[in-house]
């Protein structure tokens, strides 16, 4: 199996204040190939069962208003070691804790609306990434 590319999202914090652009380009900029990408509007049984592993949080319900609040950017990223690179690109979940220079550090205004998601693992890369593209080795 193809390993090298991760999966994001622009969250609906980050596009309604403009960011879009900006955030791509620290995509672009980090080398990062931008293979797929669409943008959509989350309905809450996509947002619940892409974020099915946090059912039951005290902050799931909230996530899942959030994510369906506006229009969301999805990507198939491309790069060697995509995963553990793009989660450094982007940075801790709380924006208080992300490096300086990162997605987050940058664009983030709470834990809750951090800008982007980045995949935790290979695996889990192809289980998103499919959720939004059909047939995903097209794009690797
Ligand atoms: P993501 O999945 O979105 O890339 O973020 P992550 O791995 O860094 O963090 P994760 O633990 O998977 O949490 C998923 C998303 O849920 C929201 N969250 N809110 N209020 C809270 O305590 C809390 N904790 C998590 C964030 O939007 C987080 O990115
Ligand atoms: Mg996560």
């Amino acid at each position: 199996m193809y390993t090298d590319f991760t999966f994001s999202i622009i969250k609906p914090n980050a596009v309604r204040t403009g960011k879009t652009g900006p955030i791509l380009a620290m995509i672009n900029e980090a080398g990062f190939e931008i293979a797929a990408m669409r943008m959509v509007r989350l309905t809450k049984p996509q947002a619940e069962s892409f974020y099915a592993i946090h059912n039951g949080k005290p902050f799931f319900e909230g996530l899942i208003e959030f994510m369906t609040s506006g229009p969301v950017v999805v990507m198939i990223l491309r790069h060697e070691n995509a995963v553990e690179q793009f989660r450094k690109l982007i940075g801790s979940t709380d924006p208080a804790k992300a490096e300086p220079g990162t997605i987050r550090k940058l664009y983030a205004v709470s834990v809750q609306m951090n800008a982007v998601h980045g995949s935790d693992s290979v695996e889990n890369a192809a289980i998103e990434a499919g959720f939004f593209f059909s047939r995903i080795e097209r794009f690797l």
